[in-house]
């Protein structure tokens, strides 16, 4: 018989579109049924600038989602950026004083609830709180303390704030749109469970997603997180640069960047000219290819200088190699990769979503801007299928409908 299948929304509420995926998870596949996007202006850095505009983006990226899956949507899974959301690294420590000493579940949820109890600033909430490892009577490196014995339990941990009013405003945006939140997750931590897989945790991996607004960073280790920060500069920013260095409408920089644009000028070459419609209907003007990429390497220069000495802050980063991978709309940038090697100086690669064992309308989810919301999903589908079940029927396919054919049964 067919499993069973739960219904699971994913929306990622980014600087430059909101993203909204339907898919039906199952324990080993991933159905895509429907995907929206709109374009918002509404989301600066992460940041909601504009309320009802924020909140209008995600009704039309809904309404486009619900339209192409046939699923009513009600509840979301929803990511959140912007550089209020840091990590703060925290311990906790218990006894087991039961007779037995077994190590339960609730011992593990007394010692992450211990490593909890941080002096936060005022207005700071925490949204994720990330085990890096166990410590049973002073033995480290433990993963899975649960059924093991001991007497003191220790947990070093990762613990993801942020800043409550800019967190309060997400809520409003969602909630104006009429969803329910089931969740909000760190948009760099959602991009990770799309784009990496275990292996690269375990070995040491470093991914910047470079958006619009924002660049995201999460850093592995051992498989567990190390480091997760987020700079206010993306793509955005390289467009801007485009339209004032060259005086040319903000549009026209965006399709010339997108179009003609390479992360290093000496990519460029020279015999290439592009006709640019100059700022204020003042005409055309031929302008060689290697001055646009001149201007868009200075930039994603700096920022991967900016995500380069964020990871410095990470102690273990100059002891072991960690590889680093670069998603998000602008790792489209052809030569980004490279640009980004030689200043890490490590193996860079560009890396949209994973799509095995994903089915259904995956064509366009191999662009990497889908690594966040997609990994909204994985994330929805782990939270399910972990035995989280208390709104596991919020967005169920037909469920309306099987309650439906029962009632009418009943009389037949
Ligand atoms: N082919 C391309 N070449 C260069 N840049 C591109 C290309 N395609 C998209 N981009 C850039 O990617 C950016 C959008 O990326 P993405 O959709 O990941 O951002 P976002 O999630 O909306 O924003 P953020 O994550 O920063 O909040 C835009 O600045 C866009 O110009
Ligand atoms: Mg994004």
């Amino acid at each position: 018989m067919e499993e069973d299948g739960i219904i699971v929304v994913g929306l990622d509420i980014g600087s430059t579109k909101v993203a909204t995926i339907v898919a039906e998870v199952f324990s080993s596949s991933i159905n895509i049924m429907g995907i929206g996007t709109s374009e918002t202006s509404g989301i600066r850095e992460g940041i909601v600038i504009d309320l009802q505009e924020t909140v209008n983006s995600i009704r039309r990226s809904v309404d486009e989602a619900q339209n192409t899956s046939g699923i009513k949507i009600s509840s979301v899974f929803v990511s959140i950026s912007g550089n209020h959301i840091r990590d703060i690294e925290s311990k906790g420590l218990v006894t087991i004083a039961r007779p037995d000493k077994e190590i339960t579940e609730e011992d593990v949820r007394r010692v992450l609830d211990n490593a909890k109890m941080i002096v936060l600033p005022s207005d700071t909430e925490i949204l994720h709180i990330l085990p890096r490892e166990y410590i049973i009577d002073g033995q480290s490196g433990i993963k899975y303390p649960i059924g093991m014995n001991g007497i003191r339990l220790e947990a070093e941990v990762q613990v993801i704030v942020g800043s409550t009013p800019f967190i309060q405003n997400i809520r409003r945006a969602v909630q104006g749109a009429d969803l329910e939140i089931e969740q909000l997750i760190a948009a760099p931590l959602a991009s990770t469970e799309s784009v990496l897989d275990p292996d690269e945790k375990e070995l040491g991996v470093v991914l910047i997603d470079i958006g619009g607004g924002t660049t995201e960073i999460a850093a592995f280790f051992d498989g567990s997180l190390r480091r997760l920060s987020i700079l206010n500069f993306g793509g955005k920013h390289v467009t801007y640069d485009i339209a004032k260095g060259l005086q040319t409408p903000i549009n026209q920089a965006e399709i010339i960047k997108k179009e003609k644009g390479l992360a290093m000028s000496n990519l460029a070459k020279e015999d290439i000219f592009i006709d640019l419609q100059l700022l204020g209907g003042r005409g055309e003007k031929p302008i060689p290819q290697h001055i646009l990429c001149g201007i868009i390497e200075d930039r994603l220069q700096e920022i991967l200088v900016m995500a380069h000495d964020d990871l410095l802050k990470l102690n273990l980063y100059n002891k072991i190699t960690l590889s680093i991978i670069l998603t998000g709309g602008t790792s489209n940038m052809k030569g980004i990769d490279i640009l980004a090697e030689k200043i890490f100086t490590t193996t860079v690669k560009t890396g949209a979503p994973r799509l095995k064992d994903i089915k259904g309308l995956t064509n366009p989810l191999s662009d990497p801007s889908f690594a966040t919301v997609l990994g909204l999903i994985y994330w929805g589908k782990k939270h399910y299928l972990s035995g989280s079940r208390d709104r596991r029927y919020a967005n169920r396919k037909g469920d309306w409908f099987k309650r439906f054919v029962h009632f009418f049964k009943r009389f037949l």
